[in-house]
């Protein structure tokens, strides 16, 4: 039996609600489900509501790429997961290198929105991976345990193994340059170990598209793939499934 894939699309600060109807129109037109594929959008706050039409027509996962972890009050900006749950949200992208790096949230944040989401019966998709001066210095397991385990402290096994988890090496990150499958690889399975749980589901992204996809899917411990640039355009996004599967 062939192994489920994830393929789950950060749009980031792409696309608006007029661009996602557009892109579902497209969408429609060529996506095949298949019972071993789990298709994930997530788009802006503002274009949720268009994504929630989009994806519910078409029967795909869609959520949001972050939030607050209050449930309301003065947080100017902010916005909490009861706005989301009342759009349908169910999974939320927490602790993307770009929330890290350009708008420093710590891992003690991550682990409050990770805890928060989890308490609402949504499904974190927790993102976590080394810069490339961590990778030369040789801390790339040092910096993602820390990541990890500040993530997951206090939680319970059953929380731990409904997050889906997202390896993205920052410097493969819109660079068009992955990590080898080797790397992914290697990564992916000391994850494994360190969560402790051998079911969970492990991504792997960072300049993921159909050329490299059946290399990287095809590796033991990934079981998909958070896809920024080609998630924006169905035929590139769906290609690397398709390219997986040939
Ligand atoms: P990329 O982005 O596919 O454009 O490299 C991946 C991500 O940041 O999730």
């Amino acid at each position: 039996m062939s192994k489920k894939i994830y393929l789950y699309g950060n749009w980031k600060m792409n696309m608006t609600a007029a661009e996602t109807k557009k892109f579902f129109d497209e969408f429609a037109g060529i996506y095949k489900p298949a019972s071993d594929l789990e298709v994930g959008v997530f788009s802006p706050f503002t274009s949720l509501w268009a994504l929630a039409d989009g994806a519910k027509k078409n029967g795909v996962v869609f959520g949001a790429q972050n939030v607050y972890f209050e449930p309301k009050g003065a947080f100017t900006g902010e916005v909490s997961i009861p706005m989301l749950a009342e759009i349908g949200v169910t999974h939320v992208i927490l602790g993307h290198s770009e929330r890290r790096h350009i708008f420093g949230e710590s891992d003690e944040m991550i682990a409050k929105k990770t805890k928060a989401v989890l308490d609402a019966g949504m499904i974190p998709v927790l993102c976590y991976g080394e810069t490339l001066e961590e990778r030369e210095a040789g801390n790339t397991f040092k910096v993602m345990e820390r990541q990890l385990k500040s993530a997951l402290e206090g939680l319970k096994p059953e929380e731990i193994a409904k997050i889906i988890y997202a390896y993205e090496p920052v410097w493969a990150i819109g660079t068009g340059k992955s990590a080898t499958s080797g790397q992914a690889q290697e990564v992916c399975e000391w994850s494994r170990k360190l969560i402790a749980d051998p079911k969970v589901v492990i991504l792997y992204g960072g300049s993921v598209k159909g050329s490299n996809a059946k290399e990287l899917l095809s590796m033991k411990d990934i079981d998909g793939a958070l896809v920024g640039g080609a998630s924006l355009k169905p035929a590139s996004f769906l290609e690397i499934y398709t390219a997986y599967k040939n």
